[in-house]
């Protein structure tokens, strides 16, 4: 697995280009399975999972193909209806297809999802959304069979805001006669993004970001072409970044409106922020103050996606910060190694207390997850000395070039690829 090496102390400056967002790609490269007519979406970045759902259409007999950034998809083809072990594990977003793959075809056979490290993450929600929906679920040697004979619309009531089972759900009842209504779904930017999409497909979905949302089933669903919206957790990433290592650095193509509990968290740290339509400044001199507390919730609460890189930006900040992270029960993984690098950092039940040092040293650091790995990236760019962080293929899942992003803003950091390439099955 690659690495990345990183000589810490540099200031950051100039401008970086948001990418188009990881949790909206995938639903809607699921979302692809519904319509037999071609789909273009423009500008796609080489995420490592967006890699693996092409894979996955593949294997279902359709047609994917890059021109330059941009994919075309044509699932006219699709004539499978099962998504084997060995491509499911790789992404959490393989359970994505399961809500398509059945109103597509009328039966399904997927094997469990994979996903970053983060907790057990089941998928009950996702499951029981389809047997309201008149769904038969069968789960038996390690696969979800699916018989969608009786798949019919009706009103569906999420006990959480679950973001994936909101998305199969809203997918499967695009194309299920009469209206669903799905209650307490997810109200994240990517669920409105995945609206967006369906209904440039022809699909009659409205409410997304709402507490109710209506899906009107249609027969058919055309082709169509679209731009997802900027990544959200790339643009605070970099925001944290530049809010650690100090300087001035330009997002383009980044929405304030999504970051909203970030940006006032970093106001806090003494962060100068300016926003216009889809362009973020943020400016930084001197050691942050402490942003004394954040908890993450579902949207529009603080993004337990971020979660990892405040910790980094909190394990320098001047004062005491409390973390709390109610998502998910094990993305705290990151803590162990950023206890490496001379992080003050106590753990008692999900609750992280950092006191912020003037000083972190670089160390030998292995990503625990997608975004703990990107906050070890954070810290050895502040850290003293240099910094190795391993297994940068899990960085890779949601960053695009993220070493090259950095360098151009004047960060030191280099990647050392190593051959063996390992799945994250
Ligand atoms: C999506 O995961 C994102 N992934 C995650 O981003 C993100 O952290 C998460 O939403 C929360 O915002 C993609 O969109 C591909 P959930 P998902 O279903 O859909 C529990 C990243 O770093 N739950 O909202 O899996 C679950 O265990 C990734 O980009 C059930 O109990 O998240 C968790 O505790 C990491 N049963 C909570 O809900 C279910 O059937 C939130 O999960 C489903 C979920």
């Amino acid at each position: 697995m690659d690495e990345f090496f990183i000589v810490g102390g540099n200031k950051l400056f100039g401008s970086v280009n948001i990418d188009g967002a990881k949790n909206s790609l995938l639903p809607i490269l699921a979302g692809c399975i519904l319509v037999d007519d071609e789909v273009l979406l423009k500008s796609v970045p080489r995420y490592s999972d967006v890699l693996a759902m092409i894979e996955i259409l593949r294997h279902l007999g359709a047609k994917v193909e890059w021109q330059g950034q941009d994919l075309y998809i044509n699932c006219r083809g699709i004539c499978a209806c099962d998504v084997p072990l060995e491509l499911a594990c790789k992404v959490r977003s393989s359970i994505f297809t399961l809500g398509p793959i059945t109103a597509r075809t009328g039966k399904a056979k997927v094997s469990y999802p994979g996903g970053c490290d983060i907790g057990l993450r089941p998928i009950d929600l996702h499951l029981a959304g389809l047997k309201q929906l008149g769904c038969k679920v069968i789960e038996k040697n390690g696969y979800i069979y699916v018989d969608g004979q009786k798949l019919q619309a009706r009103d569906y009531m999420l006990p959480f805001a679950s973001v994936g089972a909101s998305e199969n759900i809203m997918m499967l009842a695009s194309c299920a006669r009469g209206q669903t209504r799905i209650f307490n779904p997810a109200r994240e930017p990517e669920i409105v993004d995945l609206e967006r999409f369906l209904n440039g497909c022809g699909a009659k979905i409205s409410g997304a970001g709402s507490n109710v949302i209506m899906v009107e089933g249609v027969k058919k669903l055309h082709g169509c072409e679209f731009s997802v919206m900027p990544d959200r957790i790339e643009a605070g990433t970099f925001m944290i970044a530049c809010a650690m290592c100090e300087g001035e650095v330009e997002l383009k193509n980044a929405i304030a409106k999504d970051n909203e509990s970030l940006i006032a968290k970093l106001q806090k740290t003494a962060c100068k922020i300016y926003c216009d339509r889809d362009r973020i400044v943020v400016k930084s001199k001197g050691r942050p103050i402490a942003f004394g507390e954040i908890e993450t919730e579902v949207y529009p609460g603080f993004p337990t996606d971020l979660q990892a890189q405040m910790c980094a930006l909190a394990s320098i900040c001047d004062g005491y910060s409390l973390i709390i992270e109610n998502l998910f029960e094990s993305r705290f993984k990151h803590i162990g190694e950023l206890l490496k690098m001379g992080a003050d950092i106590k753990m008692k039940n999900g609750v992280c207390v950092v006191h912020g040092k003037e000083k972190i040293y670089g160390a030998e650091v292995t990503s625990t997850d997608l975004r703990g790995g990107a906050g070890l990236v954070l810290c050895g760019l502040v850290a003293e000395g240099y910094t190795t962080v391993r297994k940068v293929d899990l960085i890779d899942r949601g960053y695009f070039k993220f070493e090259e992003k950095l360098r151009a803003l004047g960060g030191d950091i280099k990647r050392i690829k190593c051959e063996k390439k390992v799945d994250n099955c």
